[in-house]
């Protein structure tokens, strides 16, 4: 197990639950920005899994997994990167004319220094995966932060909502877990200014404790704008569950305002409300790989 700059602790606790030894790295930066980082154990001819999350300064993180992977291939290391957060998978179409895809830029740049297979939590969309052209995969967090909100709270009547149709898949996931019913709200985002709007009649939450359910939040504008919808419709509680909390500048207090209860992320990403732990999860998955079953 190799963990990177940005992923040390996750990193750590997986090569606990896998009972594999840890390659350290030594990361610098220097007062440019530019990152300098060194690999302090021979390497050569292994199978790694290199674990670096690419949240916030996202594009440090991102070059720094590329050193390490371009590296570790030099020594004959055969590299499964884990990205628990993939940045710029929100990046998998020309929304508009002339726009860069991003994530394919991404991929290939994966492939270049050597990655043998990707692996991520809940991608963004699954069709990020098919702009790589080795195994990529995305494993889902959603099972765990339902079992979450199951234990740590007495729901009264409750209803999964995602803030988009976009998520329609995962919020359906969650209430299969939680035994509950399940809605996605349509989401307008002005693709020139990114503002967000919501449109939804006929609400039935009043009363209804809700959960809004979505992959990322990032300056909380999504959840923010579904919360004063949802509290404006009756609903008595909101409770919020992200797979990845980037939480830019003060999404917190924003979505505190809008009325939201309670918000709960995973650890993919460190944060204040990094309450939920993927490591079972993915050492299930790379215990699967390890066994050889193809996935
Ligand atoms: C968008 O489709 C994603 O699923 C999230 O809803 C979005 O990225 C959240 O961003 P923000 O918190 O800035 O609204």
């Amino acid at each position: 197990m190799v963990p990177g700059p940005a992923s040390k602790e996750l990193g750590e606790s997986l090569a606990k639950g896998l009972k594999i030894p840890i390659v350290d790295v030594e990361p610098k930066v220097f007062p440019d920005g530019e990152s300098k980082l060194r690999i302090t154990r021979d390497v050569s001819n292994k199978a790694l899994i290199l674990v670096q999350s690419t949240y916030p300064p996202v594009d440090r993180h991102l070059m720094q997994l590329l050193f390490l992977a371009h590296r570790l291939s030099e020594e004959g290391g055969q590299v499964h990167a884990l990205i628990p957060y993939l940045a710029y998978a929100r990046q998998d179409k020309e929304f508009l004319k002339g726009e860069v895809v991003s994530l394919a830029v991404v991929s290939r740049l994966l492939k270049s220094v050597g990655v043998k297979r990707m692996v991520t939590v809940d991608i963004h969309s699954s069709h990020g995966l098919g702009f790589f052209s080795f195994p990529a995969y995305s494993v889902s967090a959603i099972p765990l932060i339902a079992d979450y909100f199951r234990r740590e709270f007495r729901l009264k009547e409750p209803i999964a909502v995602s803030p988009d149709l976009g998520g329609s898949t995962r919020v359906e996931a969650f209430a299969k877990v939680l035994g509950s019913k399940h809605m996605a709200l349509k989401k307008f985002r002005d693709k020139f200014t990114g503002e967000v709007r919501l449109e939804e009649e006929g609400l039935d939450v009043r009363g209804k404790d809700v959960l809004i359910i979505d992959d990322i939040i990032s300056t909380g504008g999504s959840v923010q704008k579904a919360a004063q919808l949802l509290r404006k419709a009756g609903a008595s509680k909101i409770l919020v569950g992200c797979t990845h909390p980037i939480l830019v500048d003060d999404a917190l207090k924003k979505m505190r305002e809008a009325g939201v209860d309670e918000c709960v992320g995973t650890n993919t990403i460190p944060s204040p409300i990094s309450k939920i732990d993927v490591t079972p999860t993915l050492v299930s998955y790379f215990k699967s790989i390890i066994k050889g079953e193809n996935r």
